[in-house]
């Protein structure tokens, strides 16, 4: 058996542990491990390469991914996944380890019943969006890089008398943006997934500048499209001068905590026994209260996330 590993969709801290973890395991088990460089596209195109340790020493600490990543569209037509499979056939690969989100895994899923070709998938996206999951990879240094850009905003915010509005990113998922706020001590957070009542935010936050406040942080995730109307809400009903500041990609960088360095040896071991066992194939491993499961993309695409209650409770009066 050959397995290779690859990389799909937005980057992660976590996929280069996960990458290093993958190639030591493998050859701990006597197998030829393979890298695809470039996700789905590299594997259309044939960018396939036997993987060393030399590749992989060195990289615990570095954000992205050593071997790329990337959104294929070619990949949504037969004739390039004929050919992807025809570059894996010809090299003896008969197994991959994907590292991406539930769009990878779907087109992953189509790829095995296609092909004699067999996969395991790891929650990888610093959205944390993927249904029956508590965590992917990436989640817990995107978090930390969050805190540490809210810390130097803050400098500014509690300097000045001030509003801030902080842009997280998460797509349709607010669970970035509500575990920063919640770690921050935001006094605002807008997610789609809970309605605000900003009337009432209004009365307690007018009362609390009343009572000396200086300065008010306000986290809006991105799929919620409202990061200028707060600064303007915040303006007007608070009368506070706002600025807004989009982290953007600083997001999806540095390195890799502790916690996601030893999530991504978890999940890849699982991963590879799997492969190696021939059970539990063709799935994705989830995470869910501490304990690992098994999931087919079918039960995960039908499924729809949500963020634990734990954490939108903790939303001060604001969820
Ligand atoms: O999925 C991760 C993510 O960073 C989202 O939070 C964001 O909306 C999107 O990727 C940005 O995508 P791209 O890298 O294609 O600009």
């Amino acid at each position: 058996m050959s397995i290779a590993i690859l990389c799909s969709g937005g980057d992660a801290p976590g996929m280069n542990p996960a990458i290093k973890r993958f190639v030591d395991y493998a050859y701990l088990k006597g197998d030829k491990p393979y890298f695809i460089y470039d996700g789905l596209e590299g594997l259309i195109d044939a960018q396939i390469k036997p993987a060393t340790h030399k590749d992989v020493s060195g990289i615990m600490h570095k954000g992205g991914s050593i071997i790329g990543t990337s959104r294929s569209k070619r990949f949504f037509q037969k004739s390039y996944r004929e050919k992807a499979y025809e570059n894996l056939k010809s090299r003896g690969i008969d197994s991959l380890l994907v590292l991406g989100g539930d769009g990878s895994f779907r087109a992953m899923d189509v790829f095995s019943k296609e092909f004699d070709i067999s996969f395991i998938g790891i929650p990888t996206t610093i959205d944390n969006d993927i249904a029956l999951n508590d965590y992917c990879l990436g989640v817990d240094t995107a978090l930390n890089v969050i805190r540490d850009a809210t810390d130097k905003i803050r400098d500014t915010a509690s300097t000045f008398r001030r509003g801030f509005v902080i842009e997280i990113m998460g797509r349709e998922c607010g669970y970035l943006c509500a575990a920063s706020a919640v770690a921050c001590g935001a006094e605002l957070c807008i997610i789609p997934e809970v309605d605000t009542d900003l009337s009432l935010a209004e009365r307690i936050l007018l009362e609390q500048i009343k009572n000396g406040r200086k300065y008010v942080l306000c986290f809006v995730a991105e799929g919620t499209a409202k990061t200028d109307y707060m600064v303007e809400w915040i303006e007007k009903k608070l009368n506070l001068e706002t600025r807004k500041s989009v982290l953007g990609y600083i997001q999806r960088g540095g390195n890799p905590t502790v916690y996601d360095r030893l999530m991504a040896f978890e999940y890849v071991v699982r991963a590879l026994n799997s492969l190696y066992s021939g059970k539990n194939i063709n799935s994705v491993i989830t995470y869910r209260n501490g304990e690992f499961f098994y999931h087919n993309i079918g039960e995960i695409v039908s499924s729809s996330y949500e963020i634990s209650h734990r954490i939108t409770d903790m939303l001060n009066y604001i969820g």
